[in-house]
């Protein structure tokens, strides 16, 4: 029986609930309590907090699958293995079992008839040799032995392959054990052995013993707890088990770039087309989680958004190197949804949303492409270098982003001046931030008091909204304040009744009425849930929340800001609602200066 990703899923699920690890949720792309990262880089990292000694609520040992999304891999998509937005599957211990259990469950895993039924002599690990930070690790050289992996399978291997983390320069690392399948090629040399690149040895799995810290002053320190944590690719591994060359080819996958390939009208691709196919397929894949994530990002030139419109953009580029003339982001989009619907609901409640941005996205960019490719053209055919300005001007006036110009002069056999280009960009950042706005989590555009009043106001909405319709599993799916108006979508599936309207509006200006005290306090994530705060309930979260409750109508986990007192707020009056997706509502409302 050939076993595909979503089986591969359910396995590794069903293992590890059975061996009493409890399962925890997959977590949002965009982590919100985390400043760090833009993106959850691995199924590990939003249990940082609990590999340093935070009880986590569901216990020792915990299992999930993790979307992950890894911007450093962006230049390597194209290749057989490489993609930006990947599927992890994961099983951790905090504190409970170490590494002889953690290497019997993977061993049972991996070969046990009822699990992958895996070779067992087509099996090789490998293990850390030690070095002036960490001991040879003879532990789990001693567990895979009495699993029955011979010596010659076993190979100790250096710090660059056999060890893991710290994410940032600090925090949990340790040493690790990797697991590889002999595919049955021939070796490519005297020297291949698990972790060359060949083809021969197909990495399966990686269990991280997490039994340091490393500190500011770059030293390894015993952690509190020993942890396992170990990090197994979905689409990685299906490709594997399927029988397939590539992650292209798995079936969660292969739709997407067969309709890239229809659209072009390539049947049989060369390599260069096959490169485009790719990186269309793994973009497009991509954008589409991070437009529908909880926290949904947009197209903008910073940080998330930036990175959300590189992919977008390298995407359609690409498409038109193959001969796409068409607009095609969305009908990609479509097919990403209905592989991915069972697992990920909310990609098809947010489709609406999701095809809206892409085809912004496309209109704009395409108005320029070709524009600026001819100016790129001229650019690069006068000189061997192209200058800050010149990257500048390509950026601002057509719309490239600095690493499209980088790969199109790489293509070109010229240079980019990237430290020219940040400081053009640095000056115009400069002269423009008198009116630039800083970004708030959670949809605010400002911090001006009237955005103030109106994020205060959204709270007291979205509870009232649960009070009034009788529906206590009312949440927020999106928030946008600006300083005229509030936006807020939450879950609903029918249209509010002009009566209900008018009751939510009486419900929140008598709380208006009262003078209710804002309160932020910071408290543990399981003492907010205790005390009933509203929020997405991530097991990711750090040591404590922030939590902001307005007298005892409303609490929420939230950054702020808010105002000190409802009194401030005027009155509230909802202006419009709509359905903006199947199940959810979308409701603007504004804070009056008086009852007009
Ligand atoms: N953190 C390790 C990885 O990402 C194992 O989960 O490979």
């Amino acid at each position: 029986m050939v076993i595909d990703s979503k089986q591969l899923k359910t396995l590794f699920l069903d293992f590890f609930t059975e061996n009493e690890h409890s399962l925890i949720p997959n977590s949002p792309l965009i982590p919100e309590y985390d400043p760090t990262v833009l993106f959850t880089p691995a199924g590990m990292h939003p249990l940082i907090p609990y590999f340093l000694g935070q009880p986590h609520p569901l216990g020792t040992k915990l299992v999930n699958v993790q979307r992950c999304f890894r911007t450093g891999d962006i230049e390597c998509v194209g290749d057989s293995s490489h993609l930006t937005f990947f599927e992890m599957l994961g099983n951790w211990s905090l504190g409970d079992y170490f590494k002889k259990q953690a290497i019997s469950l993977s061993y049972d895993f991996l070969t046990n008839k009822r699990w992958l039924n895996l070779d067992k002599k087509r099996l090789s690990v490998t293990v850390f040799a030690g070095d002036q930070d960490a001991p040879k690790d003879l532990e789990s050289f001693e567990a895979w032995s009495s699993c029955g992996i011979p010596d010659d399978r076993i190979y100790f291997l250096s710090k660059e392959d056999n060890w893991w983390g710290p994410v940032g320069n600090t925090g949990p690392c340790g040493p690790c054990t990797e697991m590889f399948y002999d595919t049955g090629k021939p070796a490519c040399g005297p020297n291949c052995r698990p972790g060359c690149s060949c083809g021969k040895y197909f990495e399966l799995w990686n269990d991280v013993f997490m039994e340091y810290n490393k500190t500011p002053s770059g030293c390894f320190e015993f952690l509190k707890q020993k942890n396992v944590d170990t990090g197994m690719g979905v689409e990685h591994t299906a490709a594997m088990l399927e029988g397939k060359e590539n992650v292209f080819q798995i079936g969660a996958v292969r739709p997407i770039a067969q309709k890239v390939e229809d659209l072009a009208s390539i049947t049989v691709p060369d390599d260069v087309q096959e490169r485009s196919i790719r990186i269309i397929t793994d973009h497009v894949r991509a954008a589409t989680f991070f437009l529908g994530d909880e926290r949904g990002v947009k197209p903008s030139n910073n940080d998330r958004g930036y990175v959300l419109r590189r992919l977008i953009r390298r995407a359609i580029r690409f498409g038109r190197l193959i001969g796409i003339e068409q607009d095609f982001l969305t009908d990609l989009a479509d097919i990403v949804i209905t592989l991915n619907e069972a697992d990920y609901p909310l990609l098809r409640e947010k489709q609406a949303s999701i095809f809206e941005e892409l085809n912004k996205e496309e209109t704009k960019f395409k108005r320029t492409l070709e524009k600026g490719l001819r100016k790129f053209q001229r650019i690069a055919e006068n000189c061997p270098r192209i200058d800050g300005k010149d990257a500048f001007l390509l950026f601002q006036s057509f719309g490239f982003p600095i690493e499209l110009t980088k790969e199109l002069a790489a293509e070109a056999g010229v240079e980019v001046d990237v430290t020219g280009f940040n400081n053009e960009y640095a000056c115009h950042q400069k002269v423009s931030a008198k009116s630039a706005t800083k970004l708030f989590k959670g949809g605010l555009s400002d911090a001006s008091a009237e955005t103030k009043k109106l994020h205060t106001a959204t709270h007291l909405l979205n509870e009232a909204l649960r009070v009034v319709l009788k529906k206590k599993d009312i949440v927020q799916r999106g928030s946008n304040i600006t300083p005229e108006r509030l936006r807020f979508d939450f879950n609903f599936d029918r249209a509010l009744t002009p009566e209900e309207i008018v009751a939510v509006e009486k419900l929140v200006n008598d709380q208006i009425k009262n003078a209710l005290p804002v309160v932020r306090e910071e408290m543990s994530v399981q003492d907010a849930k205790t005390k009933g705060a509203q929020g997405v309930f991530d097991d990711k979260y750090g040591n404590s929340v922030s939590v902001y409750s307005v007298g005892g109508f409303s609490k929420e986990i939230c950054g702020g800001p808010h105002v000190e007192n409802t009194s401030e707020l005027g009155v509230f009056k909802i202006k419009k609602q709509k359905g903006i997706a199947s199940g959810v509502r979308r409701i603007r409302a504004v804070l009056q200066k008086c009852d007009q």
